[in-house]
């Protein structure tokens, strides 16, 4: 499910649609005012349902060939909360976390003007189904909103906060600003260019996932073929021969 503002969630949908077209299912719902980032899990209550759920923020870029090994360890997650520990020079701009010398989390705190460690939490949180009701009873911070960080406090305070230390070898960027959206713009063209691969290209992981079939991805391929994504997407179905 893809949250974000009356202006422009009908864009993300004109964009991504339905989903059909990737072998996935895709669900939007607009958030009317900027509550907080906990409010995901209040607007998402019936898309959760009994499941445990997984929130990225739609500004952070993760790359890295430890990637999928790491969601996926995530993902088996049973009871309570998975958050990461990135290493930063700038903390104070992050959620921040404090963890002992065996990864057991100490403090969480929300920009902290004197960080108790370099370690800035990234906008990729696994939780449980308490997340929830959790979110419901969190207070509003004084920037007015409902704080991921105050949610994974309440975590904290119930000894079920895990963390999971990701490290040199893989990137974590933002996009949130027009600096960081070029720095991160670079760093995948640099990439691609190097490689011949698209950083994230998700008709290919579709294809690769066996989502979708050889034949669904040629016609994606022939619907964009002016253009170098589309030529890209047909050597990857005339590779497969
Ligand atoms: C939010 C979270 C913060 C987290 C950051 C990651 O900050 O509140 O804890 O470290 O995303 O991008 P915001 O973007 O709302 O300032």
């Amino acid at each position: 499910m893809l949250i974000s503002t009356p202006e422009d969630t009908p864009a993300y949908q004109r964009l991504l649609g339905d989903g059909s077209r990737l072998g996935l299912k895709f669900s939007y719902k607009v958030q009317e005012t900027p509550r907080g980032i906990a409010d995901a899990f209040i607007l998402g209550e019936t898309f959760i349902g009994d499941d445990h759920v997984c929130l990225i923020l739609g500004d952070n870029v993760f790359y890295g060939q430890d990637l999928t090994r790491v969601l996926n360890r995530a993902k088996k997650i049973e009871t309570g909360a998975i958050v990461f520990g990135y290493p930063v020079k700038d903390a104070h701009s992050f959620g921040v976390v404090e963890f002992d010398n065996t990864n057991k989390v100490i403090s969480i705190e929300e920009k902290p003007k004197n960080p108790k460690s370099n370690f800035a939490v990234p906008g990729l949180y696994f939780y449980d189904n308490q997340v929830v009701e959790i979110a419901k009873k969190v207070k509003p911070s004084a920037r007015g909103e409902i704080e991921i960080t105050a949610v994974n406090n309440a975590y904290l305070e119930k000894n079920e906060l895990n963390i999971i230390l990701l490290g040199r070898g893989m990137a974590w960027l933002d996009t949130g600003t027009p600096g960081g959206m070029l720095k991160a713009a670079q760093y995948v063209e640099t990439i691609q260019e190097r490689q011949g691969f698209y950083v994230s290209c998700i008709e290919e992981i579709a294809w690769r996932r066996g989502f979708i079939s050889r034949e669904q991805l040629r016609a994606i391929g022939e619907g964009l073929k002016m253009t170098d994504y589309g030529q890209y997407i047909l050597s990857l179905v005339e590779e497969s021969v």
